[in-house]
């Protein structure tokens, strides 16, 4: 009798732990209490969201998945190909990777704002902040029924906002827009209900109060990462000159080059004057640069002078040979236009 006891045990115990090493997803716990996003999001709120509606998405994600080769994807593969996955995997597969975002990207702390380079980005793509939060209310209070409200990243690395209907993502196969999502704004009824009932705006209004811009910072950080001129402008508004100017004399069309050789020259002194970040402070990049702004002005002077087209050119050619110099030096190999 104490041996079958016995026996019982162990076999509950493996078969809880054989079923629970099966399941290739679970619920992982909130960074924050669950109280901690009041009064923008309430306590009840939050616990069902994620203990009732996040798990129900996991739970029927491993049931969707089990035994099929979807097991041996990872989470964002799956969701790369979901075009070929009936609706069960559809739904809670991205149940699960949306609710999963969705967390990280609130917090409780205040005064979190986007890094530097996000906001340049935010402010290249949307004009500022508020415009984006704008486009986003616009665009989560025109989605129809069920669904999430989008800040992603194309694969030319350029950001975008989008709205997707109930569980499907930007990353996925079948969305209009594709990218990886960097904000994610959970606009079902079951985000807001109890406590907004029906106002979605004023659901959003307060949600970006909750914002966490550190870890919405950090994904577009690792998805964009940092150009090796980003601290050196000054460098890069010259070599834009130089590739619309250089490129069409070698095909024999010099008016670029005659049109602008003042801007050039401009931009080679700003060069000069420029603070060189300390990674490529040295005394051979001081020295070409110098060079770069004497010559520049003598290819202008030149321009100006009406010198012939082959003098004009030749001159074009070397200036050019010492910028690569310069980007040469910075990086240790040979600059790309
Ligand atoms: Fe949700």
């Amino acid at each position: 009798m104490k041996n079958l006891i016995k026996y019982s045990i162990t076999y509950f115990f493996w078969t809880v732990l054989f079923v629970y090493a099966q399941a290739p997803y679970s619920l992982s716990r909130l960074p924050y209490g669950y109280k901690d996003l009041e009064p923008y999001i309430d306590e009840q709120t939050m616990i069902i969201h994620h203990t009732k509606h996040h798990q129900a998405y996991i739970t029927n994600l491993n049931k969707a998945i089990q035994g099929t080769e979807a097991e041996k994807l990872s989470l964002e593969d799956l969701l790369k190909n979901i075009s070929k996955y009936p609706a069960s995997v559809r739904n809670n597969a991205g149940g699960h990777y949306n609710h999963a975002l969705f967390w990280t990207i609130l917090t409780p702390n205040k005064n979190t704002s986007p890094s530097k380079r996000l906001s340049d980005a935010i402010q290249n793509h949307f004009g500022n902040l508020d415009s984006l939060k704008s486009l986003m209310n616009r665009e989560a209070m025109n989605r129809f029924g069920s669904g999430w409200v989008w800040l992603s990243v194309d694969e030319n690395k350029k950001l975008f906002v989008s709205s997707t209907p109930n569980q499907d993502n930007p990353m996925m196969d079948v969305a209009d827009k594709r990218g990886t999502p960097i904000l994610g704004i959970d606009v079902w009824e079951h985000a807001y209900y109890l406590k907004y009932q029906n106002r979605r705006g004023d659901y959003l209004a307060a949600i970006w109060n909750v914002i966490n811009w550190e870890e919405v910072s950090k994904r577009f950080e690792l998805l964009v990462p940092k150009g090796k001129f980003d601290d050196w402008p000054e460098i890069k508004e010259f070599h834009k000159v130089m590739a619309q100017t250089f490129h069409p004399s070698e095909e024999g069309n010099l008016e670029p080059i005659k049109t602008r050789s003042g801007e050039m020259a401009e931009k080679a002194k700003k060069l000069m004057a420029s603070k060189i970040p300390a990674e490529f402070d040295k005394k051979e990049i001081r020295a070409s640069v110098k060079k770069l702004a004497i010559e520049s002005e003598k290819l202008h002077k030149m321009v100006q002078k009406k010198a012939p087209d082959e003098k004009i050119k030749k001159s074009l050619s070397d200036l050019h040979d010492v910028f690569h110099t310069i980007v040469g030096l910075c990086s240790g190999e040979q600059h790309q236009h």
